[in-house]
């Protein structure tokens, strides 16, 4: 069976004893190796838990990921993320997104356009909101990055979390996440006072009132809300009162 998207072209064997293989064209560089019967639990555990970024990392189905052959232009890099520092030696184009998800197996950070239009890649560098799809990975050394999975403190979910389940702000798996990073940000702009397109007071400086027209403006950057609109809403509101 062969399942192919903009980035990623797989094939997945008929047996158990058949070896899944992938390689990432964005950076020819990876090759990841994987079983069927693996394949198929990572399918279950994505649909699970992806949306709500759980820690996927020690899953049993995530194995080895190694440079193909050294790149003339490869350097290394300590990349913090979610408290770990991890050393990585990569070629220099490797973009964040791609370091997250092929170097560190934190696939809870989605690759859609791969070109900084939907925001599914959205992650926090140093407490901002970036596109990790449109920075390269050595230009991260000593950053704090947050991902989906850093959210929550262990059991606990982050409010944000708490209130996309309460409010039903569920899309799909894609979309989620990056929705949620993008929120947690968008809760401390709102306290730094930032101003967005719709802020109607300029001068105004201090906490700025989440009204629905602000948060739809400052989600504006995370597109596809194909249902759950009004529920992502109501979820950063109720997130804005708890934190
Ligand atoms: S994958 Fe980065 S903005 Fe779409
Ligand atoms: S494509 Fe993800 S919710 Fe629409």
């Amino acid at each position: 069976m062969t399942t192919e998207n903009s980035s990623r072209t797989s094939t997945v064997p008929e047996t158990d004893s058949e070896e899944y293989s992938s390689v990432n064209p964005a950076t020819d560089m990876i090759d990841c190796k994987l079983s069927r019967r693996d394949f198929v639990k990572t399918v279950g555990y994505f649909t699970g838990a992806g949306a709500l970024g759980l820690q996927l990392i020690s899953v049993e189905t995530i194995v080895e990921c190694a440079p193909l052959e050294f790149s003339a232009s490869a350097h290394t890099v300590e990349l913090t993320v979610n408290g770990l520092v991890h050393k990585l030696t990569m070629d220099t184009r490797v973009t964040l997104l791609d370091a997250l998800r092929e170097y560190l197996k934190l696939t809870g950070t989605k690759k859609g356009c791969d070109h900084g239009q939907c925001g599914a890649c959205t992650v926090l560098v140093n407490g901002r909101r970036i596109n990790s799809c449109l920075s390269l990975a050595v230009t991260h050394q000593g950053d704090q990055i947050t991902t989906i999975e850093g959210l929550s403190g262990g059991e606990e979910l982050h409010p944000l979390q708490t209130a996309f389940i309460e409010h039903d702000g569920f899309q799909c798996g894609y979309c989620t996440p990056g929705q949620i990073c993008s929120a947690v940000a968008l809760l401390e702009e709102a306290r730094r006072g930032d101003a967005s397109f719709v802020t109607p007071d300029l001068a105004h400086t201090g906490r700025v009132e989440l009204t629905p027209e602000e948060i739809r403006e400052r989600m504006s950057g995370n597109v596809c809300r194909c249902g759950a609109y009004p529920g992502i809403v109501q979820a950063v509101q109720t997130a804005s009162r708890t934190l």
